[in-house]
């Protein structure tokens, strides 16, 4: 049984990307796998402060949410990560967390001065995004910071689901594809 944890980034509650995160979600509990959630928006996360304390000992300095969620994310073997597209980018909920990985990179690398190279073999990773507009680039920045989240976490970055035009809450629902196509992110 795989324990899966479904990365909720989105301010909007119910909104497009909570709903392909709840079909994909859905599509690993009929496999048997052992879900988590977490709402990104209820989690009181604050931004790095680069203090570099983490450099030294791997934890982070800064007593908030994301302790728990460290404990959950190191024991996954897959994340979820669901955001809309907000100025080209993960949302700034999504970026706080994703930057207080920065503990986790170091725990991985065993601090400054080690060589270790950080083995991304732990775990799968995948990003599930949404925009309302439809440029070319859209999801190219999302998808470079998913990549080096899920790299300092140990994990490899699989790809996931991108949805182009789909701006008011829940509108994803007029695209039944899309949300069969999230259902199935995961399957083995
Ligand atoms: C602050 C803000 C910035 C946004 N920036 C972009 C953008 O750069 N490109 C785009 O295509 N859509 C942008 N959008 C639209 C959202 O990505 C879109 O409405 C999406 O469906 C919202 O997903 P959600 O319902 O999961 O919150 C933006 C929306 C907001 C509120």
């Amino acid at each position: 049984m795989l324990k899966v944890v479904g990365i909720y980034g989105s301010p909007r509650k119910g909104g497009n990307t909570d709903l392909l995160l709840d079909s994909a979600l859905k599509g690993c509990q009929e496999q048997g796998d052992d879900i988590k959630k977490v709402y990104v928006r209820d989690l009181d996360i604050a931004g790095c402060s680069g203090c570099d304390g983490c450099a030294k000992t791997g934890i982070c300095v800064i007593k908030d949410d994301m302790q728990d969620i460290h404990t959950l994310i190191d024991d996954a073997d897959v994340i979820v990560l669901s955001s809309p597209i907000f100025f080209y980018g993960v949302t700034s909920q999504v970026k706080a967390l994703i930057d207080r990985g920065q503990a986790m990179w170091w725990r991985r690398r065993g601090g400054k001065d080690s060589k270790t190279k950080i083995d991304t073999t732990r775990g799968r990773g995948f990003l599930i995004a949404v925009g309302a507009t439809r440029g070319k680039n859209l999801f190219e920045c999302a998808k470079l910071t998913a990549r080096y989240f899920f790299d300092a976490l140990g994990m490899s970055f699989e790809g996931g689901c991108f949805f182009r035009g789909i701006e008011s809450i829940g509108a994803v629902k007029e695209h039944p594809e899309a949300l069969q196509q999230a259902h199935d992110l995961c399957k083995k």
